[in-house]
């Protein structure tokens, strides 16, 4: 088994360059599916979910040529049977667009119901109700969703909520359709942006990413493409607060500082100085952190995937703050681990109360999801003395080179490997 270790309380200092988007590569590595011809993905994350969302065409196919570390060669031509079964979707939510990616290219899809992080209800009724509309007909066995259509026709489809995952589904499937489909509520993510692009640099006709209503006119042939992917807002963000918990001065380069405005804005709020430059920011604190409330919302508002992260920062500030989770129903399960290093919370339903306290401290604690997982070694890199980090296999779906990046910045982290739960110092 692996720990994350860190004797916290070491002010972190320099540059940190920040990866590849995983929500836009994610969506990008299936959509390959849709072209006729070979597509090269440049700054992709080498993260353990990209990685298992590439090994699933790779199993259906694919021919997938490793370039470098960041850039994968992918050709889906020998793709012939549009089936992802159990045994290879079910650690990753990501992988339900592969249905909206095999059922626009061969108007079938067969894909075991997915698995992702675990806060709550995740339905896909959203995403169902688009394939409807665009002529799809769906139905559950055995575990699997089975989607299919005659003939994929363009539909106006108005969103009941605001999702990301049925936004980039509907896209895909709706991509070479025969005429115009509009989303209307659509989600406005930059990665749904990137995913867009990327559609359009194969020859796709989408309109309006970014805004909530996107078109897509229809087009017959999508040809191979050569793409580079975002940087990750919420990696970002993540060392934001980092910087800021431990009082450090930190530039996170390769950043787009229009995708991280909410965030910097409640740091700024917080009395935490953000400074923004052509590709980077450059984060540091003048004194005190102060209290806020936070809500997170859908894009522009402040990010789900950054409320663990932030709170771990409020509980640290002078007063009491507010954090409300308005995107997932159970996404407060990383409090009860933050309270064992002397945060003082109270949860109630979707609100969470913040008592900020002076220091936290070190503590074994475990990653109850790959952002809970981030918040913690946030939380100890600013607490006093040593913290044990469990089920890091979370936190290493999503942030590439962890450990080496906050050792970069001057952190005291290490992964240590235990035998039955007794830690081996490394
Ligand atoms: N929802 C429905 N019906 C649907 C789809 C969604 O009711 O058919 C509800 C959900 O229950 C939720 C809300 O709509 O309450 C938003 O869900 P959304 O579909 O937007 O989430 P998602 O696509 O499953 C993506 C990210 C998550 C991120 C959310 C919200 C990916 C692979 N995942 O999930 O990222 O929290 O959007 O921004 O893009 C993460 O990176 O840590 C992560 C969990």
């Amino acid at each position: 088994m692996k720990q994350i270790v860190i004797n916290g309380g070491k002010k972190l200092q320099g540059t940190v360059r920040i990866s590849g988007a995983k929500n836009a590569a994610v969506a990008i590595i299936p959509a390959v599916i849709l072209s006729d011809g070979i597509c090269r993905i440049e700054n992709i994350p080498n993260i353990m979910d990209v990685n298992l969302i590439a090994n699933i065409l790779h199993e259906m196919g694919a021919r997938i040529n490793r370039i470098n570390k960041t850039t994968l060669e992918i050709d889906p031509s020998p793709i012939r049977r549009p089936v992802a079964n159990y045994d290879i979707v079910r650690k990753m939510r990501a992988s339900c667009y592969l249905l909206g990616a095999l059922l626009g290219k061969f108007s079938y899809a067969e894909v075991a119901l997915p698995g992702g992080c675990d806060f709550g209800v995740r339905p896909i009724d959203q995403h169902l109700k688009g394939f409807g509309i665009l002529g799809a007909e769906h139905n559950v066995v055995g575990g699997m969703i089975c989607v299919k259509a005659d003939h994929l026709t363009g539909g106006h489809v108005y969103l009941d909520v605001v999702s990301v995952g049925a936004t980039v589904n509907i896209m895909l499937a709706a991509v070479k359709a025969e005429g115009r489909t509009i989303i209307e509520n659509a989600a406005k993510e930059p990665h749904i942006v990137d995913l867009a692009n990327f559609l359009n640099s194969m020859g796709a006709d989408i309109r309006g990413a970014g805004t909530d209503v996107i078109k897509i006119n229809g087009v017959k042939y999508l040809s191979g493409t050569t793409y580079s992917i975002i940087p990750d807002q919420i990696e970002a963000g993540t060392y934001m607060v980092a910087a800021a918990a431990t009082d450090g001065d930190v530039v996170i380069s390769n950043v787009i500082t229009k995708h991280l405005e909410s965030i910097t804005a409640k740091l700024r709020e917080m009395g935490v100085c953000v400074e923004e430059n052509e590709d980077s920011v450059h984060v540091y604190r003048k004194g005190a952190l102060k209290r806020c409330n936070v809500k997170t919302m859908p894009h522009p508002g402040f990010p789900t995937d950054m409320q663990p992260q932030i709170a771990v920062l409020l509980s640290m500030a002078e007063g009491t703050s507010i954090v409300t989770e308005a995107v997932w129903d159970n996404r407060f399960r990383y409090v009860e681990e933050l309270k064992r290093m002397g945060a003082v919370i109270s949860v109630d339903g979707k609100v969470a109360v913040i008592e900020g306290v002076k220091e936290l401290n070190g503590a074994p604690v475990k990653a109850t999801d790959l952002r809970a997982g981030a918040a913690m070694i946030i939380a100890a890199l600013a607490a006093n003395g040593v913290t044990h980090i469990e089920d890091i296999e979370h936190i290493e779906r999503g942030y590439e080179d962890v450990v080496e990046k906050f050792g970069g910045l001057g952190a005291d982290i290490r992964i240590v490997y235990t035998d039955d739960g007794i830690v081996q110092r490394a």
